[in-house]
């Protein structure tokens, strides 16, 4: 069993998308740990996305993140970080499986509807913060 750090994005939040890809999630055997809606902070945010300081699109990506509230989540199953990533789909939509939360959810490259760490490393970097133990159940 692996955990993974699971966000839904403020576009899926503002267009009442949380039932509908928690649903998918709970069919698709992912155990929810924790769970918390939450504005992410201009701080959090810039921590979250480190690796893509340099990117062109960083400060986009973070005024979007901050830009409404998210629900963070922690999932728990059997290779559970990379299922997540194959449930979730490409970054950009338009390039996503069909069936993936990000073509059914997704809007384009900016507003993809959700986030899912990428490797192991990522994903107890991400909990860490996000969450404190006592809310992970
Ligand atoms: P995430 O971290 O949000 O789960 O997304 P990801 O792994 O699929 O993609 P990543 O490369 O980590 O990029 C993080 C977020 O940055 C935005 N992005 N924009 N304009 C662009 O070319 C571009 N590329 C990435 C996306 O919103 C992506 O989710
Ligand atoms: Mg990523």
């Amino acid at each position: 069993m692996d955990k993974s750090f699971f966000m839904i994005k403020p576009d899926a939040v503002a267009e009442n998308n949380i039932g509908g890809i928690i649903a998918i999630i709970e069919k698709s055997n992912f155990k929810i740990i924790a769970l918390k809606m939450l504005l992410v902070e201009t701080k959090l945010a810039k921590e979250h996305y480190k690796e893509h300081i340099n990117k062109p699109f960083f400060k986009e990506l973070v005024e979007f993140i901050t830009s409404g509230p998210s629900v963070a989540i922690i999932l728990e199953g059997q290779d559970c970080i990379k299922n997540l990533r194959d449930l979730v789909g490409n970054t950009n939509p338009a390039k996503a499986v069909q069936g993936t939360i990000r073509t059914k959810f997704g809007v384009d490259v900016g507003r993809n509807a959700v986030h899912a760490s990428d490797s192991s490393e990522a994903a107890i970097r991400e909990i860490d913060l996000f969450f404190n133990t006592s809310e992970i159940y």
